[in-house]
């Protein structure tokens, strides 16, 4: 076997994943993660739903970026026991992903699973939730979603003019 260059490996090598606090993001990745929140929802989705907001505040934001340094990744998580948002109700024991997000230019490559797949394990090993309940958007129920473990529950509804169903999954340690 041809042993790979170290540009192959470099090229071939996962985009590594970050997870912050808000606190914690410097300037320029907080304005990367809009830039990139803003090209998917706003400008890809047409969601003309506020984008920005105070949830962002309390949330842990994971991400990648690529060498120019934008966003190619992200999503938000929190604490659903401590803090309610437009989709979902103080509901204590579980936390919720939102806002999950792949760069048009990066997608279809595993990147949107990987994330996904990332934060249940972090949520799983940093905090002490049962569960993880997300208003997902319908589109992705048995792909995305379904295979990373979540199960719907009750009937899809309109948010932000999309269908979108509740889903949960059971933290298992
Ligand atoms: C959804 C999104 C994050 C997927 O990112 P990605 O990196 O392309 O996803 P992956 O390559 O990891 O694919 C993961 C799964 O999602 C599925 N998927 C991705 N795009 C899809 C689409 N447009 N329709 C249906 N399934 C789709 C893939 O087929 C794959 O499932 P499979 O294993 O059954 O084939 C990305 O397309 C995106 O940002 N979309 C717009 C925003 C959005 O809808 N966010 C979700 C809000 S709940």
């Amino acid at each position: 076997m041809v042993p790979m260059t170290k540009a192959a490996q470099t090229e071939n090598a996962q985009p590594q994943i970050h997870i912050k606090t808000f606190d914690e993001l410097t300037t320029r990745e907080l304005h990367a993660i809009y830039v990139t929140r803003g090209l998917v929802f706003t400008v890809g989705q047409k969601i003309t739903d506020q984008e920005v907001d105070d949830t962002d505040l309390v949330c842990f934001h994971l991400f990648t970026q690529n060498k120019e340094g934008k966003v190619t990744a992200y999503l938000r998580m929190y604490d659903l026991g401590k803090y309610a948002d437009e989709s979902h109700e103080i509901t204590p024991g579980a936390w919720t992903i939102g806002r999950v997000a792949v760069l048009d230019e990066a997608r279809g490559t595993g990147l949107g699973r990987r994330i996904v797949a990332e934060a249940i394990e972090w949520i799983r090993d940093n905090t002490d939730a049962e569960r993880i309940e997300i208003s997902a958007q319908q589109y992705l129920e048995n792909s995305l979603y379904g295979k990373a473990g979540f199960v719907t529950e009750g009937e899809p509804y309109i948010e932000a003019g999309i269908e979108h169903v509740h889903m949960n999954l059971v933290l298992e340690r």
